[in-house]
């Protein structure tokens, strides 16, 4: 049976990769991209597909209630991936509220409106929620997130994900609503936002600005290229479990400072500069405020379960990405214009 598969957040960094997945891999299936497009959403993200029979882009903000039930009353989706969320870390010790009418407020607008919609027949309806592994709140220098770990969320972003959790398995205990919930570690690659590490630092390195490390530099996160995201919630959409949680991770452990220097090095060799020639730009600046001092996630359930690995090394991933953003230097121009400058002057004065 063809799906009518909804995605949220289809223009950001992730969601245009799980987007331009399905309608690649699904042409008998339709996928429509619903996003509000703020800073983060981008739409030249997808040019590529855009013009696709099997796909629909929706502009519309998961805030707006009536019209996301209009929505659902009209296009009868069967299948929900919810991405669409703020989603960076900082931002949300600036401007919370925001983070809780998106994440928390946007998520239930989805949930009422996808249980109005299927309350009669929930067969081949599912609610499948992207979380993150930050729900889980900071590890010591051992152990790693399983999906029994309980959650303990440490900043806004973090809580404002955690509630949303609650609510999509509130609704699955309360209601019979079909979910899924998958827990992901630090994503990269290409199209992703320069207000998060790693391409905030290719742009810098590019111009030669300085590469602000929060305190030490010794955090440390579990990296895994963006394509293996979305390769993994194609199969746990697929093949996972109704009501089943699934922590997905690289298996890929890095100290920031670490992965900044082989970040570093990948460039210098790639635009023939003097080896490590772009160290001098580290500049150690003040801590992010309720810094977790490490993630690292147990993606044993979803390898034995369901298969899954991720397919591209750390190395391979970062070459990757670091090449994409020298091919795409107007895009990166773009994104960086007008708000950025701002936002880029208040988080780094
Ligand atoms: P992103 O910030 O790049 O993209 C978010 C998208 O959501 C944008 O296109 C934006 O326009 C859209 N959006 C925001 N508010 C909206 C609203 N009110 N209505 C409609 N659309 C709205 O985010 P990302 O990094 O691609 O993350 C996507 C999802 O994956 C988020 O739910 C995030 O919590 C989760 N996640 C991210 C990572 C990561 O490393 N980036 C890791 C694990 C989980
Ligand atoms: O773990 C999954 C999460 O990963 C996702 O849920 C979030 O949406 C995503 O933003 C990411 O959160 P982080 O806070 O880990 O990512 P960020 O790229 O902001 O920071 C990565 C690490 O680098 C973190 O320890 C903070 C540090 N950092 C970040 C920036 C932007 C710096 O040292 N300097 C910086 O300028």
């Amino acid at each position: 049976m063809a799906r009518k598969i909804l995605i949220t957040g289809g223009a950001g960094f992730i969601g245009s990769h799980v987007v331009r997945l399905f309608v690649k891999k699904y042409s008998n299936d339709h996928i429509y991209n619903l996003d509000t497009l703020t800073y983060a959403g981008n739409l030249e993200n997808l040019k590529d597909i855009e013009n696709e029979n099997n796909y629909t882009f929706i502009k519309e903000d998961i805030n707006h209630t009536d019209n996301i039930s209009e929505l659902f009353n009209k296009y009868k989706f069967d299948t929900v991936i919810h991405l669409a969320a703020e989603s960076h870390v900082d931002r949300s010790i600036a401007d919370p509220i925001s983070f809780v009418r998106t994440n928390v407020m946007g998520t239930m607008n989805l949930l009422n409106a996808a249980l109005e919609t299927w309350r009669e027949d929930f067969s081949d309806k599912m609610f499948y929620h992207i979380s993150t592994d930050e729900v889980y709140g900071t590890l010591g220098e051992t152990g790693l997130f399983t999906e029994t770990t309980s959650y303990d969320p440490n900043s806004p972003y973090s809580a404002s994900k955690a509630s949303s959790d609650h609510f999509v398995r509130a609704y699955g205990e309360t209601y019979g609503l079909p979910f899924i919930i998958s827990n992901c570690s630090n994503n990269y690659g290409p199209n992703q936002f320069p207000e998060k590490l790693i391409p905030l630092f290719i742009n810098n390195i590019l111009n030669k600005k300085s590469l602000p490390v929060y305190g030490d530099g010794n955090y440390t996160r579990d990296w895994l290229y963006v394509i293996d995201h979305a390769l993994a919630i194609d199969l746990i959409l697929n093949d996972g479990k109704v009501k089943e949680t699934y922590n997905i991770g690289g298996f890929n452990e890095w100290k920031n400072i670490d992965l900044i220097k082989l970040l570093i090095k990948q460039i210098d060799e790639k635009l023939n500069h003097t080896p490590g020639e772009s160290e001098k730009l580290i500049t150690y600046v003040k801590d992010r405020p309720g810094h977790d001092l490490r993630y690292a996630i147990d993606a044993s359930k979803i390898n034995s379960e369901l298969g899954w690995k991720p397919t591209v090394t750390f190395e391979e991933g970062l070459s990757k990405t670091i090449d994409w953003y020298l091919n795409n230097k107007e895009w990166m121009n773009r994104v960086t214009s007008g708000a950025y400058q701002e936002y880029y002057e208040e988080q780094y004065k």
